[in-house]
């Protein structure tokens, strides 16, 4: 069936500029370590749209997500949300998903109502919506489980659902199904799909490049703190203009190529 479902992500490849971004850097800077981590980045992410977020390692890339979400304060440069200052009240309208999932040590059931009830959901909505949350990361039967417990491929689903029950507008995961099989990859990327079906905004960082292709409607790559390119992930991937990001794709298909 799921072949048979329109595909709205071409209808909106076409326009991403057509409305103004919900998120967006301003010369972005991060020092730490007396280093510039994050080297004055302008970026836009585009509203209902999957942007991966790439590059090598120590590029940058999680600080960048965490800058984006206001985990980080910027050394300088700002972080508009709808245009305006970043605030409590637009983090409020994100979440985040780890490499490593952060479990609480209580059950599934219990680490989704502790999610709801920080953002004062309680009550019958709590429960309706914390069963939601485990029907769709398909832990219903183990539920009173451990949420430590959990293998790391449940637990992921499990931060996943934590994350879409809060209702965002706009998820961040960084390297959400690095540690994971490919069936539990799969899971997590059916998940992240089907939240933006309904229209939630993506945005995620991975290094690898068959699930870039696979999710990614647009694509920053980032190199030593500065976005290298960025653009439709099918242009970029297609033709890539920064020699850095040729350097890193061709690496990376050599690697995919002998694995
Ligand atoms: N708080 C910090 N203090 C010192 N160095 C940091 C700090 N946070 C990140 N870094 C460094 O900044 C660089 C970018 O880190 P990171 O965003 O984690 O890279 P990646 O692209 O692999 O996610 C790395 O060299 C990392 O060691
Ligand atoms: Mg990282």
């Amino acid at each position: 069936m799921r072949d048979m479902a329109p595909d709205t992500s071409l209808a909106m490849a076409e326009a991403p500029s057509a409305t103004p971004p919900i998120l967006a850097t301003r010369a972005l800077c991060y020092e730490a370590g007396g280093k510039r981590r994050i080297d004055t980045v302008t970026l836009s992410i585009h509203a209902r749209r999957r942007t991966m977020i790439m590059g090598a390692n120590g590029a940058g890339k999680s600080v960048l997500l965490r800058l984006m979400h206001g985990l980080l304060k910027p050394t300088q440069g700002a972080v508009l949300w709808h245009g305006q200052s970043q605030s409590a009240v637009a983090r409020g309208a994100q979440a985040m998903v780890f490499q490593r999932p952060i479990m609480l040590r209580r059950s599934a059931r219990a680490n989704l109502k502790f999610a709801l009830g920080a953002r004062g959901i309680r009550g019958a909505a709590c429960a309706e919506q914390a069963e939601q949350g485990l029907a769709m990361a398909n832990l219903s039967d183990i539920a009173h489980s451990p949420a430590r417990l959990l293998s790391s491929g449940e637990q992921q689903r499990l931060a996943v659902a934590r994350a879409l029950i809060c209702k965002p507008e706009l998820l961040f995961l960084d390297e959400p199904t690095s540690s994971l099989d490919p069936a539990s990859t799969q899971m997590i990327e059916d998940l992240v799909n089907a939240a933006h079906a309904q229209g939630v905004t993506i945005v995620m960082v991975t290094h690898d490049l068959g699930q870039a292709r696979r999710m990614g409607d647009d694509v920053i790559f980032l190199h030593a703190g500065q976005v290298a390119e960025s653009g439709r992930l099918s242009d970029v991937l297609s033709q890539p203009r920064a020699p850095s990001t040729r350097a890193w794709l061709q690496g990376r298909l050599y690697t995919d190529a002998t694995l």
